[in-house]
């Protein structure tokens, strides 16, 4: 087990060579300063589309632009040095074609300075898959629940219930392993069928909502913080309550402003502390205008 910060990055060959290995453990990340706080912690930090809905509060991740994962991309690649990080193809930036596909990718590889993509989908996906593989572009998979097809899956829920879905998405996974994608993350299935497309893939798996007996298991980092603000799905585990912590920090410092208690003269340039006999005097008294500059 790793307990150490690790001191090499990890590649996508790293994450490849993981199979069965220790388990690899991803969180999402959309900014430098979150990127910085995880990476000694994960393997894999995925620059997620789900960022819509996360920080720009969306309803889904189908308005999500090249520019804007182009530019959380690189945000986040600034601040990890050991972390393999990925960037997730937002919905209409890859699925018209291979050469398309292509194109966006080369650019988000070449702006952002990340390790690789992650696109959403199955067999109708293979063929891009394996273009890209060919030309330099690694790719992590997606398959099971595909928040770009929200419309088409009938809303966010659970797959492979039915035999004939679970034979589908054991097709579709083998379908993008066999492409050649370095890894392949399944989201939101019934677990015995996450499992047992674990057991047949010869790549990694990466669950979120899917099996304990995954090769690793990413989750949104908000969602594990509760900074997600709402209802997060019952896959999530929260590890800790930054939500509460932010609105009590925010109810402090706005009792401290109204009862002029910030800022102190610590806070300010070119002022120094009244001198003479120090008097108690309340902070809700005391004259904004009772600054000294300083000089010299
Ligand atoms: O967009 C995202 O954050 C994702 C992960 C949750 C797998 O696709």
């Amino acid at each position: 087990m790793t307990t150490e910060p690790r001191s090499k990055a990890v590649t996508v060959q790293d994450i490849r060579g993981r199979k069965g290995g220790e388990p690899i453990v991803c969180l999402t990340a959309y900014s430098t300063p979150m990127a910085r706080a995880l990476d000694a912690h994960v393997d894999l930090l995925l620059v997620g589309d789900s960022v819509g809905m996360v920080i720009y509060g969306m309803d889904t991740t189908i308005g999500v632009s090249l520019e804007i994962m182009i530019a959380h991309g690189a945000a986040v690649v600034r601040g990890a040095q050991q972390a393999c990080v990925i960037v997730d193809m937002p919905f209409g930036s890859y699925q018209e074609s291979p050469e398309q596909a292509f194109r966006n990718c080369a650019r988000v590889l070449t702006e952002t300075g990340c390790a690789g993509v992650k696109l959403e989908g199955g067999q109708a996906m293979s063929e891009t898959v394996a273009f890209l593989a060919a030309r330099g572009i690694p790719v992590l998979g997606h398959v099971g629940l595909l928040p770009q097809s929200v419309h088409t899956q009938g809303g966010f829920r659970t797959q492979g219930k039915e035999e004939a879905a679970a034979a589908q998405l054991h097709e579709d996974a083998q379908a993008i392993a066999g492409a050649g994608a370095f890894a392949v993350v399944i989201e939101g299935t019934i677990e015995a069928v996450a499992r047992d497309i674990t057991s047949h893939l010869d790549v990694p798996t990466i669950g979120i909502g899917a099996s304990p007996a995954c090769d690793g298991q990413i989750l949104v980092t908000e969602d594990i913080l509760n900074l997600s603000g709402g209802r997060v799905p019952r896959f999530v585990k929260r590890y800790a309550d930054l939500g509460a912590s932010v609105e009590a920090a925010a109810a402090a410092y706005a009792a401290d402003v109204r009862a002029r208690r910030f800022p102190g003269l610590e806070h300010c340039f070119g002022a120094k502390p009244i001198s003479g006999p120090r008097k108690r005097e309340s902070p809700e008294l005391r004259p904004a205008g009772r600054i000294t500059a300083k000089t010299g």
